[in-house]
């Protein structure tokens, strides 16, 4: 067996532990066929870590992360914090994940499954086959640009301001990892941004199509307001291969794309740093739909997006793409049997909860690797 990989499981708040415990036994699966050996470490993040030790996230739990070959992250934040200070929300966990190891491209898949083709409230001839990637920024940008803070002027009147700023490199390293991914797919990227009203959107633009000229001819490239991006999602999604866009945009237009796929419980993200110079690249693996604190604790979260971040991580931190494969082929034949989450459901099929959904997954696990 090859080396034991360390992960860190980061379960959080809300349906996080619910999700993860679903995932963890698909890692535990892999584990006793012998395909992979994790040495995993669990840790406090989010409102669970404020709860515990008065921070969102440790010291201690940013120094695994950043020893770890990889981080698996469930969800963050719900009622019960929303009332403290800005600088001790659950959110900062992640945003100090993302920032202090470097995390600087986030990759968000949205792509349809057949099965799921009815999920969507899109029509199915607008979204069948669907299969895209939204580049997102995600250490600048207005989420950490300076400076910020809310004064109080000289009339008495309050002013709040925050500050969206990218450098060249900043740019050029994040369309980096948009160009060579395109260079695995249609490639085809598009670049989005507000160069009509805002400075920085201006350089994203330039700088973005200077990269381009210098590295990446063969790749075709487009650039797109952010607001048109938006719409054009909705009416023809299927003209977009990569998307790489900044840190606020691609939030938006990244919640915007899950819904194409029918739930926001379908899609997994990761977030990538630089390799350093024995290759290796820091990494965190998340799904995108957060902590849904109206369904935690119900047992009825999807804990497919959480699964299938688990199998980007074998695909992208470990190299080992034939298991990622079977994991999501796993997931694809159980849907495509006729078991949904409430979040995907539609008539005609069975509707089943998080723990039912992970063992329909583990059996098809043994079936798809017998074959
Ligand atoms: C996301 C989330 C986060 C973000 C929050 C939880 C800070 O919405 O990962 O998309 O805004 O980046
Ligand atoms: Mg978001």
């Amino acid at each position: 067996m090859a080396e034991k990989k360390t992960l860190l499981i980061l379960p959080g708040d809300g349906i996080g532990p619910e999700v993860m415990r679903e995932t963890r036994r698909v890692i535990e699966w892999m584990g006793k066929r012998g395909r992979a050996s994790f040495e995993i470490t669990e840790d406090l993040v989010g409102g669970a870590s404020i709860d515990a030790r008065g921070v969102p996230i440790t010291e201690e739990t940013l120094a695994k992360a950043r020893s770890a070959d990889a981080v698996l992250f469930g969800a963050v934040g719900g009622p019960k914090w929303e009332k403290l200070g800005f600088h001790n929300r659950p959110e900062i966990a992640i945003l100090r994940l993302r920032k202090e190891l470097g995390l600087f491209a986030n990759l968000r898949p949205a792509i349809v499954w057949e099965p799921l083709v009815g999920a969507s409230t899109l029509k199915p001839d607008v979204v069948r086959g669907l299969n895209l990637v939204i580049v997102r920024e995600s250490t600048g940008g207005i989420y950490f640009g300076e400076p910020r803070g809310i004064e109080t002027l000289p009339s008495g009147e309050k002013r709040a301001f925050d500050t969206e700023s990218y450098t060249t490199s900043e740019i050029e390293r994040v369309g980096r990892v948009a160009f060579d991914l395109a260079r695995k797919r249609q490639r085809r990227v598009c670049s989005v941004e507000k160069a009509n009203v805002m400075q920085s959107g201006l350089f994203w633009r330039e700088t973005i199509s200077s990269l381009h000229e210098r590295e990446f001819t063969d790749v075709e490239l487009r650039h797109m307001y952010a607001d048109n991006c938006a719409m054009q999602l909705v009416r023809n999604p299927q003209q977009f291969d990569v998307i790489v866009t900044s840190n606020i945009f691609g939030d938006l237009l990244s919640d915007l794309a899950s819904m194409l796929t029918g739930s926001l419980g379908m899609l997994p993200s990761a977030t990538l740093g630089q390799a350093d110079a024995s290759g290796r690249r820091p990494a965190l693996y998340e799904p995108i739909h957060g902590s849904a604190p109206d369904i935690a604790g119900k047992g009825v979260a999807n804990p497919l997006a959480q699964i299938l971040s688990f199998a980007m991580l074998l695909r992208y931190s470990l190299n080992m793409d034939r298991d990622a494969g079977i994991i999501e082929s796993a997931c694809l034949n159980v849907l495509a049997s006729g078991l949904r989450t409430a979040d995907i459901m539609s008539p005609g099929t069975a509707k089943v909860g998080t723990s039912v959904m992970g063992e329909a997954i583990l059996r098809e696990l043994e079936k798809v690797a017998a074959q």
